[in-house]
């Protein structure tokens, strides 16, 4: 069966290219999520009958395909979250809030997500440290040389996206996560953007936490996961407490949490998503994630190739490694070009894209943005340009 028929979504006449914010979903995780609902829709970790030892089995398997996925040590290294963006929150609160000092440092860039950067802040008011920038070169990439640059006998830890979700590059994290240990810094990686494009193995880049969510990787949304390393996360301060967590509680105030994972996953979790991001993680290892990068590069090369073409478009990010190019019609704002995208069925996304502070780098403040998945053809970019070419003489009437 020819990939594309495997997704109802994909059925439906639109040319979808805004999988950097979500991405569809094949039937297989549907079905599964339905197969939880409809035949076994208990709690985890609860009760003693038979539905809700199955949920339990289920929830738990779901654990062991993350984990496979990213390669970790152990399935209680997997933390599951509500999305990237929670994950990362949970690290800077739980665990750096506790270490980090007045002075200490953090190094972040301006392509950062603002999931990557806005915890930092509240952090630096909080414990009085401080974020510097990482410089990025005139291809706004980072670079090991800036890194080292950047770093200070003060630096504690290098916060990072593996791939950014503007300029689409994909950073050099084993080698900047080389360094940062040979100083004691540690390295925390957004992996929202390549963990559902390309292979990620946590231990050979040996990053120290990996956060990244479910609905980017053709699973459910309102589910992520955290990765740490095992003596990590097992220091880190529980950002919520309640029930699942806990072993024992006194009237008095004492409390005995549980091990990982469950000690960092309080209340009821998210049961039907976890069993969806499971079985998205076996669909992108049957589909092999070095043929999903292979074929987004091979069809970014040729998307890029056909804008260019063009007179009229900018494109910022040419030299990038990932499906993500972000582009203007000269002249036109990006929120105009993606609203007379839309008439044509083709879905883009407009605006700064939540790296808010990119444009002191990029010069500017909004661009149209294309992500690629495994799905997208030559095809849907082909119809993409001659709709594009075709908008001088609608914007020229316009304007
Ligand atoms: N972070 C998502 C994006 O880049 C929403 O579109």
């Amino acid at each position: 069966m020819n990939i594309r028929e495997e997704f109802p979504m994909l059925s439906k006449n639109i040319i979808y290219f805004d999988n950097g914010a979500t991405t569809f979903k094949p039937q297989m995780v549907i079905d599964e999520i339905c197969d939880y609902y409809k035949n076994y829709s208990a709690n985890a970790h609860r009760g003693d009958y038979n539905i809700s030892l199955k949920t339990d089995m289920m929830y738990e398997n779901a654990r062991k395909k993350i984990k496979d996925l990213i390669n970790a040590s152990s399935a209680e290294e997997i933390i599951f979250t509500s999305g990237a963006t929670e994950g990362l929150n949970m690290v800077v609160e739980g665990f750096f809030g506790k270490i980090l000092k007045e002075n200490d440092e953090i190094l972040l860039t301006k392509s950062e997500h603002a999931s990557n950067i806005l915890p930092w802040f509240r952090l630096c008011k909080k414990n009085k440290c401080k974020i510097k920038y990482i410089d990025l070169d005139e291809n706004y990439k980072v670079t090991l040389d800036n890194v080292q640059k950047a770093v200070s006998s003060n630096t504690k830890v290098i916060s990072l996206a593996h791939i950014t979700n503007v300029v689409g590059d994909i950073r050099p994290i084993k080698e900047i996560v080389e360094y940062a240990h040979s100083l004691g810094i540690l390295v925390v990686v957004d992996g929202a953007q390549s963990v559902p494009h390309m292979k990620v193995d946590v231990q050979d880049l040996d990053c120290d936490f990996l956060a990244f969510s479910g609905h980017k990787m053709c699973g459910p949304t309102g589910i992520g996961v955290l990765y740490g390393k095992f003596d990590l996360l097992d220091s880190m301060e529980p950002y919520n407490l309640g029930g699942g967590m806990n072993l024992s509680f006194s009237s008095t105030g004492e409390v005995e949490y549980k091990s990982l994972p469950q000690r960092l996953e309080a209340g009821t979790p998210n049961i039907a998503g976890a069993i969806g991001m499971g079985a998205a993680a076996d669909y992108l290892k049957i589909l092999d994630l070095d043929k999903i990068h292979e074929y987004e590069v091979k069809l970014r090369e040729y998307l890029v190739m056909k804008l260019k073409a063009l007179d009229n478009i900018e494109v910022y990010n040419e030299s990038s490694e990932s499906g993500i190019v972000a582009f203007n019609i000269k002249n036109i704002f990006s929120q105009d070009t993606a609203i007379y995208l839309n008439d044509y069925n083709i879905c883009v996304r407009a605006g700064s894209h939540c790296a808010k502070i990119l444009k002191d780098e990029l010069e500017i403040k909004n661009t149209c943005r294309i992500s690629l998945y495994f799905y997208n053809t030559k095809e849907e970019i082909d119809k993409l340009i001659s709709v594009l070419k075709n908008s001088d003489t609608l914007f020229n009437q316009i304007l």
